[in-house]
C-alpha cells in the first residue's frame, strides 16, 4: 500500500467519496445557500468557482488536511527556492525565477539565477527592439517582416498559445508563425508565401537534439540559402535558444545568436524565457514584461494565501478529488473566449506529460488514479460537437470552463450570446432534468402519451457534472499570465498530493529511440526481424506501397 493511502486525510477523503456519490449537487445547493460564497475565490483579474463539484465544506476540510499531510507548502517553498525537486533529474524547478520581480540573488550551483535570468531579459530586449524598430537587417539589407519558430511542445506550444491568445495586442509589424510538424507539409505552406530576404527564424529546442526541430531547422536553411546564394546569411537570418550552444554552434548557429536556456527550466513551463521570443518580437518588449508580471502575480498569490484561499492548490484539490477519490478518467478544458483556442492544447502537454506516469517519486508502482487525460475545444465549437457526451453519457468528464467579462473584440449581441451559453452549460451539468420534469414538459407542450413514453427516457439529463468556472476580467497579457501561472501551480500541487515526479518526462523516450532506429532501417531498406509482426508487416507494407 502506498504511503498516500495510509494518511488520515486519505482514508476519510475515500469514505466520503463513498458517500458523495450517492448524493446529487442540486440537493447540496438547495440545502445551502452559501454554497458559492464558500466555494469561490475572487482575485484582481480573476474569479474562480468550484461550488459546482460534489464537495461540501467536510470534503473540502479533508483535501485541505491532505495538502497539509503532504506538506504542499513546504514543497512549494522548495520549489521556489531552488531546491532540486525535479529528483529523476537532480535539477531545481525554476521557471517561476523567470518572472521574479525581485533582484534579489538566488543561488543555484554556486550561480546566481537572478542574474542570469536579468541579463537574458537586457539581451531579448535588445534584440527585441533591433527587430522591430527595422535596424536588425536581412542579408540583402531589408527589416525583418516575419518570424518562424521552429520547435516543438514547450518549444512551441507556450509561444504559440500566448501569440494567438494576445493577437489583439500586437501592431502587426511583425507577423509571426510556427512550424512544430516534421511532416513537410507544414513547413512548406508556411513558408510559401514569405520572402527570404525579410524572414528570420528562432530555431528553437532546449536540447537542440529533437529531430523533428532539426528536420525542419536543415529545411529552413535551405530555403533561405537557395535564395540567398551565400551560407553567411544564415547568420542574419536565424537564431537559436536552447540550453546546448554547443549543438546549436556545430549545427551552424552563429554564437552571437544564441539565447541560453537552463537545466533549471523544463521545456512545458520555458514561455517566460527566451523561448517566448516570438511573443515579444510579435507584442513588442513592455507587454512581454506584462505577461511576466502577471504570472509573477499568481506565484505570489500561490506563496501567500493560505491553502483554503489559493486558486492554484484549491484547482489542484479539486482535480484530485475528482480523479483520484470520484474516479473521473478525463477532464475537459473549455474555453469561451476565441482568443484562448489554444489553451487546451497548451494544458495537455502541461498536465498529462508533467504527472500523467504511475511511479512515485521515490520509485514504487502508483496504486491510486493519478490524472484525467486533458481535452477540449473553443465552448462553443464543443457544444455542437460533444457536448451530447459530456450531458448524457455514462462517463462523467468535471470541465473546466473559461470566459471573460469582457471580450477583447466587442462585436454587437456576440458576447452576451456567447455568454449566456456559459452559463446555461454549467447550470445545466449540474442541475439536469429528471423524468418527472420531461414528462411534465411534454405534457405542457400537448404531446400524446405514446410519445411522451417513447422520448421522456431520451430528455432525461442526470446532470450533477462537476465543473469549475474561471471568469477572466479581460484577456490581456497580466490576466493570460495569471491564468496560465495558475494552472502551472495547480499542476505542481497535484503533482506533490499524487507523490509524482512532475518535471521529468521519460515517457517519451522510448517512442524517440524506436522512431530513430526505424528511420535507418527504411532508408537502408533493412526491415529487421526484432519488430513484431503487426509492426514489421506495417514497414514492409508500407516500403512496397511507396
Ligand atoms: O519529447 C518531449 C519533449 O522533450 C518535451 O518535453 C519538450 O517540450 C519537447 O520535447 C521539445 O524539446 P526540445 O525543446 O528539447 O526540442
Amino acid at each position: 500500500m502506498s504511503s498516500r493511502r495510509t494518511l488520515a486525510s486519505w482514508k476519510k477523503l475515500q469514505l466520503l467519496a463513498q458517500d458523495k456519490k450517492s448524493q446529487h449537487m442540486k440537493t447540496l445547493f438547495s440545502q445551502d445557500n452559501e454554497r458559492f460564497n464558500k466555494f469561490s475565490i475572487e482575485l484582481p483579474n480573476m474569479l474562480l468557482d468550484y461550488s459546482k463539484n460534489l464537495i461540501d465544506s467536510e470534503t473540502m476540510d479533508s483535501l485541505l488536511a491532505l495538502a497539509t499531510e503532504t506538506n504542499v507548502c513546504q514543497w512549494r517553498d522548495k520549489m521556489f527556492r531552488g531546491d532540486k525537486i525535479n529528483k529523476t533529474e537532480e535539477r531545481a524547478v525554476l521557471h517561476t525565477a523567470l518572472r521574479r520581480q525581485s533582484h534579489e540573488p538566488l543561488i543555484i550551483d554556486d550561480e546566481n539565477v537572478t542574474n542570469h535570468v536579468q541579463k537574458q531579459l537586457a539581451d531579448m530586449e535588445i534584440f527585441v527592439n533591433n527587430v522591430r524598430q527595422g535596424e536588425w537587417l536581412g542579408y540583402s539589407g531589408k527589416r525583418i517582416t516575419d518570424i518562424v519558430n521552429i520547435g516543438v511542445g514547450g518549444s512551441n506550444l507556450g509561444p504559440q498559445t500566448v501569440t494567438e491568445a494576445l493577437k489583439h495586442y500586437s501592431d502587426g509589424s511583425i507577423n509571426v508563425h510556427y512550424v512544430s510538424n516534421v511532416d513537410g507539409a507544414q513547413i512548406v505552406e508556411v513558408l510559401r508565401p514569405l520572402n527570404p530576404e525579410k524572414v528570420l527564424f528562432i530555431v528553437s529546442s532546449k536540447t537542440f537534439t529533437t529531430a523533428e526541430t532539426m528536420t525542419n531547422a536543415k529545411t529552413a536553411i535551405k530555403w533561405l540559402t537557395s535564395a540567398s546564394f551565400d551560407e553567411k546569411s544564415v547568420a542574419k537570418h536565424f537564431v537559436a535558444v536552447t540550453a546546448n550552444r554547443e549543438n546549436a554552434m556545430s549545427f551552424g548557429i552563429e554564437e552571437n545568436n544564441i539565447f541560453d536556456m537552463w537545466d533549471w527550466v523544463g521545456g512545458r513551463f520555458s514561455l517566460w524565457s527566451a523561448i517566448g521570443l516570438a511573443i515579444a518580437l510579435d507584442l513588442g518588449f513592455d507587454k512581454f514584461r506584462e505577461l511576466l508580471s502577471g504570472a509573477n502575480e499568481m506565484d505570489q498569490h500561490f506563496i501567500n494565501a493560505p491553502l483554503k484561499d489559493n486558486m492554484p492548490a484549491i484547482m489542484a484539490l479539486i482535480s484530485v478529488w475528482n480523479t483520484t477519490f470520484l474516479g473521473s478518467q478525463s477532464q475537459a478544458i473549455l474555453p469561451y473566449d476565441q482568443t484562448l483556442h489554444m489553451l487546451t492544447a497548451y494544458l495537455q502537454q502541461a498536465e498529462m506529460e508533467s504527472n500523467g506516469k504511475s511511479v512515485t517519486w521515490d520509485g514504487s508502482e502508483v496504486d491510486y488514479a493519478t490524472v484525467p487525460s486533458i481535452w477540449g475545444e473553443l465552448g462553443i465549437n464543443g457544444q455542437h460537437a460533444f457536448y451530447q457526451y459530456l450531458h448524457q453519457s455514462n462517463n462523467v468528464v468535471p470541465a473546466d470552463f473559461i470566459g471573460s467579462v469582457e471580450s477583447v473584440t466587442p462585436v454587437k449581441g456576440h458576447h452576451e450570446t456567447l455568454m449566456s451559453n456559459f452559463f446555461a452549460q454549467t447550470q445545466a451539468l449540474m442541475t439536469g432534468v429528471d423524468e418527472t420534469q420531461v414528462r411534465a414538459d411534454l405534457k405542457a407542450k400537448g404531446r400524446t402519451q405514446d410519445y411522451i413514453d417513447k422520448v421522456a427516457p431520451h430528455k432525461v439529463h442526470k446532470g450533477n457534472r462537476p465543473t469549475n468556472t474561471i471568469l477572466l476580467k479581460r484577456i490581456d497579457p497580466k490576466t493570460l499570465g495569471n491564468l496560465i501561472a495558475a494552472y502551472e501551480h495547480k499542476i505542481f500541487v497535484q503533482g506533490i498530493i499524487l507523490k509524482i515526479c512532475s518535471f521529468d518526462q521519460w515517457g517519451v523516450e522510448l517512442g524517440k529511440g524506436l522512431a530513430a532506429d526505424i528511420q535507418q532501417e527504411l532508408e537502408n531498406n533493412n526491415i529487421g526481424s526484432h519488430h513484431d509482426c503487426s509492426t514489421a508487416s506495417l514497414m514492409k507494407f508500407y516500403q512496397s506501397a511507396k
